[in-house]
């Protein structure tokens, strides 16, 4: 495998950018062929069985790049296609759970962990899961924040409307005396500072995105295939495809990523 291949991610949409940004942070040598499945989101309010088959086709998409691994930038999907993924294919693929539960896993003072995410990821007990097999000594709270997801996508990342429904959802979890809450939902780190304001500061975010670009980062350099020479002037280092209104991607994207996205393309997923 070449060390120079591209690394595939995908989300649901635009959330995956958050995971996307962490990497072109993390190792910034790395080129990026991202996917967003714009014209499927949400994921978090669907099956099991439907969100393994959009990934799997997103997966062989990714494939026709030969990418030298993949990365499952949305929650949900890992929460509910990460094995099948798993068997699949031969290069490596890692999800954002299991990175946010380890940190999570090792942070927690108290022993009370909370978790918000889409209803699927809280739905599967992914975290839980993983934590447990970690730590079986603490409690996870998990909540449902489907809000979230359109209020981040509307931009009104600082907003009191944003400000109110979070003290709804936290409230209970403010209540019940965490120390550690975990940011299940690729959404959610856009509005970390609303969360953090209403948590407070004996609370400590986790924010899987980070934490998945780390574990890349290790991973590559385990399996030799971390891409040491910086890319060339003038190449296309990071690509953007969309299943659907690619130019709303694009300004999206461009307001998060600071590295100058030149253009999202779209394509038909369904034919993969
Ligand atoms: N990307 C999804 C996740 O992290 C959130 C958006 C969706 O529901 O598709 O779970």
């Amino acid at each position: 495998m070449d060390r120079k291949a591209p690394i595939g991610v995908f989300d649901s949409g635009v959330g995956g950018l958050t995971v996307a940004r962490e990497i072109m942070r993390q190792i910034p040598n790395e080129k990026i062929i991202y996917f967003g499945d714009t014209a499927r989101v949400p994921y978090g309010s669907k099956s099991k069985e439907t969100v393994t088959r959009f990934s799997k086709q997103i997966v062989r998409f990714l494939q026709t790049f030969d990418v030298k691994t993949i990365v499952v930038a949305c929650n949900t999907a890992s929460a509910y296609a990460l094995d099948e993924l798993e068997k699949e294919i031969d290069i490596p693929i890692i999800g954002v759970v299991k990175p946010g539960a380890k940190v999570a896993a090792k942070t927690t003072q108290n022993g009370r962990i909370g978790v918000i995410a889409t209803e699927a990821t809280i739905g599967s007990q992914i975290y839980s899961k993983y934590i447990k097999e970690l730590n079986k000594d603490v409690t996870i709270y998990g909540k449902p924040c489907p809000l979230f997801v359109p209020l981040v996508e509307e931009g009104l990342w600082q907003d009191p409307v944003t400000d109110e429904i979070a003290k709804r959802y936290l409230t209970e979890l403010v209540d019940i005396d965490i120390d550690t809450l975990i940011l299940g939902c690729t959404h959610y780190p856009l509005i970390r500072s609303t969360l953090g304001k209403i948590m407070g500061d004996g609370v400590t975010l986790v924010n899987p995105a980070y934490e998945t670009a780390r574990e890349l980062k290790e991973l590559l350099i385990e399996k030799e295939l971390l891409n040491e020479e910086a890319p060339k002037l003038g190449e296309n280092q990071y690509q953007f495809f969309v299943s659907d209104g690619a130019e709303k991607f694009k300004r999206f994207a461009n307001s998060i990523i600071k590295y100058g996205i030149l253009s999202a393309k779209t394509i038909n997923i369904e034919q993969y």
